[in-house]
């Protein structure tokens, strides 16, 4: 008796050391040699997961709310790998958090808060480098950019560089003024004309990061040159002091003429800008 219950004792722990043996070969099968495509892929999923955890901070929440998530993201982060081309795909997951303040097409609807919709990839992916190191300072995006990989940067930025920017309506008693700084510029105040840098339409210039602007709001744009015209740069070296060596010698009423004159530029293609605001 007690023999045959030491054999059913020792059956079943055979029983259980086989099944558990079972279970992790089983749990172990799946894992093939490591695939580099699909581990982009699963730490993409990682991080817009991560991401989307931030999304519930709306904009009027304290500064100090969206740079902790900040912080937690980074932990989770997976290390740097090679920087690919941006990807619009990838890049609309993750920028699932940036759509509450700047739109989730980018086209904010509060003027202080950027457009992004048809901006630079270029000039978006610098940008975020300058506020990650501080040298573009603004606490919120700070924190927003704090947790962001490169890789993260290029496919965001490659994600709203797609987007359509709705454009806005400049205030008549402003226009012709706005009009003559952005085209002409003022060759006594020593103002170069808009127009050279950022282009006719207000397209700007990717290869020289000169940001597009046509369509940006007013009073975001009123503001950057504000501060720049009380000698904020972003950044150092010669590329930040161009604006605002510029915007030095731009008088109050110059920046609220232009600002109001870019908010209502429109693309190279007037019809196709209106068609699209239309649609919708
Ligand atoms: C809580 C609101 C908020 C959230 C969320 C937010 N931003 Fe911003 N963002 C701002 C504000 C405010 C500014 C303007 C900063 C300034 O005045 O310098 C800004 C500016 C920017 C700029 C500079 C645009 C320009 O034309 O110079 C970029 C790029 C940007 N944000 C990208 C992002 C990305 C990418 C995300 C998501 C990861 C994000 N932002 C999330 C508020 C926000
Ligand atoms: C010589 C080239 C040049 C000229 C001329 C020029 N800009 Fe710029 N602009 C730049 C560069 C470069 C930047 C990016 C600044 C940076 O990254 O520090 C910029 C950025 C800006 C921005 C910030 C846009 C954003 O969303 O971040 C505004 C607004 C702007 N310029 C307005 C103007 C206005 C208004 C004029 C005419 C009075 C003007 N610029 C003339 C080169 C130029």
């Amino acid at each position: 008796m007690r023999f045959r219950r030491v054999l059913a004792l020792a059956s079943v722990a055979f029983a259980g050391a086989f099944l558990s043996i079972v279970a992790s070969a089983q749990a172990a099968a799946p894992v093939k040699p490591g695939d580099a495509a699909a581990g982009q892929a699963k730490a993409a999923v990682s991080v817009a997961a991560s991401a989307q955890a931030v999304a519930p901070v709306k904009p009027g929440a304290a500064t100090a709310g969206p740079a902790k998530a900040a912080v937690a993201v980074a932990a989770i982060a997976p290390p740097a790998a090679p920087v690919k081309p941006g990807d619009a795909t990838t890049g609309q997951a993750k920028a699932t958090v940036c759509g509450a303040c700047h739109g989730l097409d980018g086209n904010s609807s509060v003027p202080l808060y950027p457009k992004l919709a048809g901006q630079q990839a270029s000039y978006i992916v610098r940008q975020l480098e300058l506020f990650k190191s501080g040298q573009r300072q603004n606490p919120i995006m700070l924190g927003m950019a704090t947790p962001l990989s490169p890789q993260d940067m290029a496919d965001i930025a490659a994600y709203f560089a797609k987007q359509k920017v709705l454009p806005g309506i400049a205030d008549t008693t402003l226009v012709s003024a706005g009009e003559k700084l952005y085209r002409e510029g003022d060759k006594k105040a020593g103002i170069p004309a808009c127009m050279a840098c950022h282009g006719p339409a207000g397209q700007g210039n990717p290869g020289a990061l000169y940001p597009h602007l046509a369509g940006q709001h007013a009073q975001y744009v009123q503001q950057v040159l504000t501060a720049w015209h009380g000698g904020q740069p972003w950044g150092k070296g010669p590329h930040a002091k161009i604006m605002l060596t510029i915007a030095s010698r731009l008088s109050t009423a110059d920046i609220a003429a232009v600002a109001s004159y870019i908010e209502g530029l429109h693309s190279a293609v007037p019809a196709a800008a209106t068609a699209t605001a239309a649609a919708q």
